[in-house]
């Protein structure tokens, strides 16, 4: 079973190949504008066309900025790197937050290594193996075939134990790595398949090749930048990768592997894949961090940045000044800015089905009807939240479907954020630390948000 995230119905941008929004597709409905731009910002993604760039997604809460940014991840599949933070995340690691910010950066910029190799592909026809008298060397001949032509190879010990820890017999079609000798089985011959009746239910059958016995292969690996600072910093070694706890990675270690990377591409031997980096809620970033990413930006080798936020003209973090979404004007003038608007009706009814379905939830026709007009008054949040806890109390009643009612017990058992603050009005003070003006100014300002 697979765990429902917020964002688990979302498949893509849903977009054709015109780039134009389909009304209902991969998961994604509405939004038409911002949706079209994400695709046109992946487009230039794809041609490699985004070096400095950075793209602000700006519109009030539950208009589907997170939910886009998740859709373009999707889309670009897992060569490109997509990494995602949220901007309060800097502040709560054990480095400084310009740390923090360089390794999201890093991290969202792939190094594609090509490395070619010669391999040996064919059907084992035969493998003898001649022990000395002592037991101490080995020696042998393996007989190979593809459908054209067969020879026969000495073997050294090394390839004789590699043969017999894979369990290598007559019959099976294997590659070998010529440089390495690493062996891969690919399966049995089909020619094989009648002379064992007893053979397990795993057995994966293949053709034998054909043609040349040695071909030349591609291989290629991508890796991120961050990866391969944190590989090469002498405290920290590879295992730090897994465990996640990376610690601060020495500028003068960044600059060696730049100019290393920097040849390997001039030599052909590696090509940089920028990727992309998603700043959430990016208004909780402070003055530094933004001007860390003014400077950042203009690096050479920068990741498209995407950020987004829900504030309107709000205080700078770190300053008194109040700016468009958060964010000072000399970075607002550096971004694209996509808006995303409140949903219609019809889009917000399409989004709570499409939920429905993801959640394996049934909604009677009229229930539907109900959760919809409740979501205009709401937000759309509020209603998706509705729907698992619907399917709770319809369970508990053993009906298959969420019918109104349950979603009006729901109802009175959750509060949406205008219920609650007319609640704490009401209260007039009597929880803890509150000062009464205070609290309704606040919410009063993130309604107009
Ligand atoms: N166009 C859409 N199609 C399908 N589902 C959507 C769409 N827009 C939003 N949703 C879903 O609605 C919910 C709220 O959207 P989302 O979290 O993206 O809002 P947001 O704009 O990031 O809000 P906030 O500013 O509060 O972070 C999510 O579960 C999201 O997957
Ligand atoms: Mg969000």
């Amino acid at each position: 079973m697979e765990r429902i995230g917020a964002h688990s119905h979302i498949r893509g941008l849903g977009l054709d190949d015109r780039l134009e929004p389909r009304e209902n597709s991969q998961g994604m409905v509405g939004q038409g504008k911002a949706r079209k731009a994400a695709g046109l910002i992946l487009k230039m993604i794809q041609d490699g066309r985004i070096a400095g760039k950075a793209i602000l997604f700006a519109g009030p809460p539950s208009t589907g900025k997170t939910a886009i940014a998740m859709g373009m991840a999707r889309q670009l599949g897992a060569d490109v790197p997509f990494t995602m933070i949220a901007g309060s995340e800097v502040f709560s690691r054990s480095m400084s937050k310009t740390e923090a910010l360089t390794q999201a950066f890093r991290r969202s910029i792939g190094v594609r290594i090509k490395e070619e190799t010669e391999i040996i592909e064919g059907e084992v026809v035969e493998i003898q193996i001649d022990r000395s008298l002592t037991g101490a060397t080995k020696t042998g001949k393996l007989t190979i075939k593809t459908t054209d032509m067969e020879t026969i190879y000495d073997l050294g010990t090394k390839m004789i134990d590699a043969l017999s820890k894979e369990k290598v017999i007559a019959g099976d079609v294997v590659t070998i790595d010529k440089a390495s000798g690493r062996i891969l089985k690919l399966g049995r011959s089909f020619a094989r398949s009648r002379d064992y009746d007893a053979m397990g239910a795993d057995t994966k059958f293949v053709q034998c090749p054909e043609g040349e016995l040695q071909k030349r292969k591609e291989l290629v690996h991508t890796v991120s930048l961050h990866e391969i600072d944190v590989i090469n910093s002498r405290t920290q070694g590879f295992l730090a990768l897994f465990a996640g706890d990376t610690g601060e990675i020495k500028p003068e270690l960044r600059n060696q592997i730049n100019t290393k990377v920097g040849e390997w591409r001039e030599e052909g031997k590696a090509e940089i894949i920028p990727g992309v980096l998603f700043i959430d809620e990016v208004h909780m970033l402070d003055i530094e961090c933004f001007a860390f990413l003014n400077r950042a930006l203009e690096n050479e080798l920068s990741p498209l940045v995407i950020m987004a936020s829900n504030r309107g003209k709000s205080q700078i973090r770190g300053t008194k000044f109040a700016s468009p979404h958060g964010l000072p004007v000399d970075l607002l003038d550096r971004v694209l800015i996509v808006s995303t608007r409140p949903y219609t009706e019809d889009d917000i009814k399409q989004i709570i089905q499409i939920r429905c379905q993801e959640e394996d939830v049934t909604l009677t026709e009229n229930a539907l009807q109900v959760l919809t007009s409740m979501s205009s008054q709401t937000t759309l949040r509020y209603a998706l939240n509705l729907i698992s806890c619907g399917q709770i109390i319809a369970t508990k009643r053993k009906a298959e479907q969420v019918d109104v009612e349950d979603l009006r017990r729901a109802y009175s058992y959750f509060m949406d954020e205008k219920r609650s603050v007319q609640w704490l009005k009401e209260q007039q003070g009597n929880l803890m630390f509150e000062e009464v003006d205070d609290v309704t100014t606040t919410l009063n300002h993130m309604d107009e948000d």
